[in-house]
């Protein structure tokens, strides 16, 4: 193998952006671990490229998994050059409809899934000297909706601990990038959307607006997981990628909103909330 191929491990790869992320790099000429609750729908991608993909059963929730998943990598290609933490779903409704063990569910694979990951392909990357972690978050990781919060929270876990673990990794040659889409059209949400399981009538004009709005733009949301994907490869192959990726014009909106609306509380409390330092600290300057 040429030592310019690199080696992908994909989460997910199964339906929408980890589907499109699979073929665009198996065309690009790349490697990739494509990897599935139900391997056998990666088949496809086996008899069309069996040179340089392995099909892998993943659960990003299951530790033996999680495990084997990159043995495969390295037993199979010798090394792990990116790593992207696609799989996950999401949960709509208000905090109140929804089920314990929802909430807990959601977090397992969206936040906690990364997590294993991630500190199982670490020792390799280390040993490496280099290599890219992309964390699929969501424009909802940054700037919530209502309907969104424990799915929008475990995003925005996601980025907090890839915040911190950038820096930790950035010295050891492993770079980190964050990835924010908007609304993109694959399976999220349609058959792997999960509702609440109760519904309270208070929540119809608040979260239940957003929900409708979901409804409505199934099958016609704007961004292309194709496209995506060849962003995706863009940012591995540059020399400065960047830790936040947002996708598609809906995404970028809603992040500008949110910086704006950041600065502009920031300035108008500052002058009262800014001084409640001691008169001397070691953190003054
Ligand atoms: N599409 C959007 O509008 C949008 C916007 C922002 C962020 N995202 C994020 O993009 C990522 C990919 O979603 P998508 O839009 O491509 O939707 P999708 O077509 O539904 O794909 C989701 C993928 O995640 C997999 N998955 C779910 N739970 C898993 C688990 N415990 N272990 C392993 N795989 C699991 C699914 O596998 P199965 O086939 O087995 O279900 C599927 O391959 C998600 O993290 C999502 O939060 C999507």
């Amino acid at each position: 193998m040429p030592s310019s191929t690199k080696v992908w491990l994909i989460t997910g790869s199964s339906t929408g952006f980890g589907r499109s992320l699979t073929e665009a790099v198996l065309k690009h000429g790349d490697c990739v671990i494509a990897t599935a609750r139900k391997p056998e729908q990666l088949q496809d991608f086996v008899e069309r490229y069996p040179e340089t993909v392995k099909a892998v059963r993943l659960d990003v929730t299951n530790l033996t998994e999680v495990k084997a998943a990159i043995d495969t990598a390295v037993s199979t290609f010798d090394r792990v050059d990116v790593l992207v933490n696609n799989a996950g779903y999401g949960l709509v409704g208000a905090l109140e409809e929804y089920g314990e063990d929802q909430m807990r569910q959601n977090f397992e694979t969206n936040f906690f899934g990364a997590v294993n990951m991630i500190r199982a392909v670490l020792p390799v990357l280390r040993s490496q000297g280099q290599g890219h972690i992309l964390n699929m978050s969501a424009i909802a990781g940054f700037t919530n909706e209502l309907g969104f919060s424990i799915y929008g929270a475990a995003k925005f876990a996601l980025e907090g601990m890839s915040e911190a673990v950038s820096g930790e990794v950035g010295p050891l040659g492993i770079r980190v990038t964050i990835v924010e889409p908007g609304p993109f059209r694959t399976d999220f949400i349609g058959r792997s959307l999960v509702r609440a399981e109760h519904t309270i009538d208070a929540y119809n004009e608040t979260s239940g607006k957003f929900i409708q709005f979901l409804d409505q733009i199934e099958g016609s949301q704007p961004g292309d997981p194709d496209k995506a994907a060849q962003v995706l490869i863009h940012v591995v192959e540059s020399d400065h990628p960047p830790l936040r990726l947002v996708l598609g014009q809906y995404a970028y909106r809603k992040f500008q909103q949110k910086i704006q609306s950041l600065t502009h509380e920031l300035d108008e409390w500052e002058a009262i909330a800014a001084n409640t330092d001691f008169e001397t600290t070691p953190l003054s300057h």
